[in-house]
């Protein structure tokens, strides 16, 4: 159980350390989670019942729930296509971006686990995705990768080129991160001085392990979340409150 946190007042020295943390670091990196997007109207993935239709998550994104029942995986990712037509990024993405402008995209890398596509909505740049993006269709039959948007597609949608079912491009349960993108993950967390948590429970690895590779190589690590984490003893500094209140007034104690 975690601390829950009562009041969400971060006081002004916390956040001038932790704007001077990013001040002093050549080059910064950021991890972030479904909790970033939560005041965009995402549902995060552990908060009230965590259920879709009664289903676990856990339950709908596996290759096996797929090969059982993949009109059922469809109807759940249709779903959560058709939620982002009405989100949009909200102060915590436009912060970040804010954040890379400032720094310069070589000296900063965005590492998300949300498929939402909202910090590059936001103008992030350098965005590892490690889960994939809720826009994009994979062949099951052929290597073609498709960026559909938020059209609806069929329950069963087929690829135009070689007829087979096509899937979200998104890394389901027991399947492998995209590799190039994992590994440029790893190099961030290890270059950076600076690592930042924003709203992940840090439970699901290997992304939580970028949260160890940054501290094993001494970065400096600040977290921002509502609560305190499974991760939290790793932290130099944690700020708890909402990531879309805080990273505005983090990045402005930057100056430009
Ligand atoms: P979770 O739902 O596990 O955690 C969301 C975190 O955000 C929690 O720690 C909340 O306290 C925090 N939070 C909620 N609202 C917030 C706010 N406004 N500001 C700051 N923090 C807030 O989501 P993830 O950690 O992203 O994987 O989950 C990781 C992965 O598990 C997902 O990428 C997904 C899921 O199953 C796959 O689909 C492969």
């Amino acid at each position: 159980m975690h601390h829950p946190i009562e009041d969400y007042v971060v006081d002004d020295k916390a956040l001038d350390r932790a704007a001077a943390m990013l001040r002093g670091a050549e080059r910064v990196a950021v991890l972030t989670g479904a909790g970033v997007s939560a005041e965009s109207g995402v549902p995060t993935f552990r908060g009230t019942d965590g259920l879709w239709e009664g289903h676990h998550v856990e339950e709908v994104a596996t290759p096996f729930a797929f090969e059982r029942d993949p009109k059922l995986v469809w109807r759940f990712y249709n779903a959560r296509r058709a939620g982002l037509r009405t989100v949009h990024p909200n102060p915590g993405h436009f912060a970040l971006a804010a954040l890379e402008n400032r720094l310069g995209t070589e000296r900063f890398a965005l590492v998300t686990q949300n498929v939402d596509g909202l910090h590059k909505a936001a103008g992030s740049k350098h965005v590892l995705e490690l889960h994939g993006n809720l826009a994009r269709v994979r062949c099951t039959g052929c290597p073609k990768i498709e960026d559909r948007g938020t059209e609806p597609l069929d329950d069963l949608p087929h690829c135009s080129a070689c007829g087979h079912l096509l899937r979200p491009d998104i890394v389901w349960f027991h399947e492998a991160l995209p590799e190039g993108t994992w590994a440029a993950a790893e190099d961030a967390a290890r270059r950076c001085q600076c690592f930042v948590v924003i709203g992940t429970s840090a439970i699901v690895y290997p992304a939580a392990g970028l949260i160890e590779v940054a501290e094993e190589y001494g970065a400096r690590i600040i977290e921002i979340n509502l609560a305190t984490t499974d991760a939290s003893h790793s932290m130099d500094l944690g700020l708890y409150g909402p990531s879309g209140q805080i990273l505005p007034r983090l990045v402005e104690r930057l100056g430009s």
